[in-house]
């Protein structure tokens, strides 16, 4: 008998690892794996190249002209492609990780990107990350996760990230950046990340990536 596909929603805080767990997941199901947060850093992308940060109302009615989309990689990755270009490496900088975080309230950003996403999941059969997925882009997913850990060891994360980029970050004003981020993410006014009624909710704070990654599986397999 053919399992039926379904939708899994990851939500969560910045830094708790929900596109690993994503990509892992959607590996071991054999779905479609897609990153919002890329969308959004796309359009930031977009908007930098243009000069349209300092005007909402600019970018607003450029909004039309942005085309997204993912080109799988032979070694299994995708990369985030906008308007025909390869901006993988490009939207990973902290210039447009921050203005994605500014351009993200912005309503008409948001219905642009999520009637798109709606869109990747008509055929089921996808892992989509972001902050909104289970509650706004599919509040009938079959399977929704929520993604949290402490803002501290989200911070020792980030921390050793940074260092293992041959940065010399600070502790407290990474960390002072965690907490910066979880406020702008849970109290805006357009579809602020929090968690569906109906998410399973898992704190990996203290799960090694293996006890979480069995953890989740086990969830999945209970759902399909
Ligand atoms: O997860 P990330 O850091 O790549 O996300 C980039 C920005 O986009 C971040 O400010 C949160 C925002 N975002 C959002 O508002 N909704 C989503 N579904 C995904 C990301």
């Amino acid at each position: 008998m053919t399992k039926s596909k379904i939708i899994v929603a990851i939500d969560g805080y910045s830094s708790c690892g929900k596109s690993t767990i994503a990509k892992a997941l959607a590996k071991y199901a054999g779905y479609t794996y897609v990153d919002t947060g890329a969308m959004y850093r796309a359009v930031a992308l977009y908007a930098l190249r243009n000069n349209l940060q300092s005007s909402l109302f600019n970018l607003q009615s450029s909004i039309s002209n942005i085309e997204i989309s993912f080109a799988l990689q032979p070694d299994g990755t995708q990369h985030t492609i906008l308007n025909g270009e390869d901006v993988e490496s490009q939207i990973r900088t902290l210039e447009v990780g921050n203005m994605a975080s500014q351009i993200s309230p912005i309503r008409e950003v948001r219905e642009f990107l999520v009637a798109q996403q709606q869109a990747m999941g008509k055929n089921k059969g996808i892992v989509m990350d972001g902050r909104d997925i289970g509650t706004v882009v599919f509040p009938n997913a079959e399977l929704k996760l929520f993604l949290t850990a402490s803002p501290e060891v989200r911070a020792q994360r980030r921390y050793d990230e940074l260092v293992g980029k041959g940065e010399h970050p600070v502790f407290a004003e990474v960390l002072a950046d965690v907490n910066d981020r979880d406020y702008r993410d849970t109290h805006r006014a357009e579809s602020p990340l929090r968690q569906a009624d109906d998410a399973v909710v898992i704190d990996n704070s203290n799960l090694t990536p293996d006890e979480q990654m069995k953890k989740i599986i086990d969830i999945f397999n209970s759902k399909i």
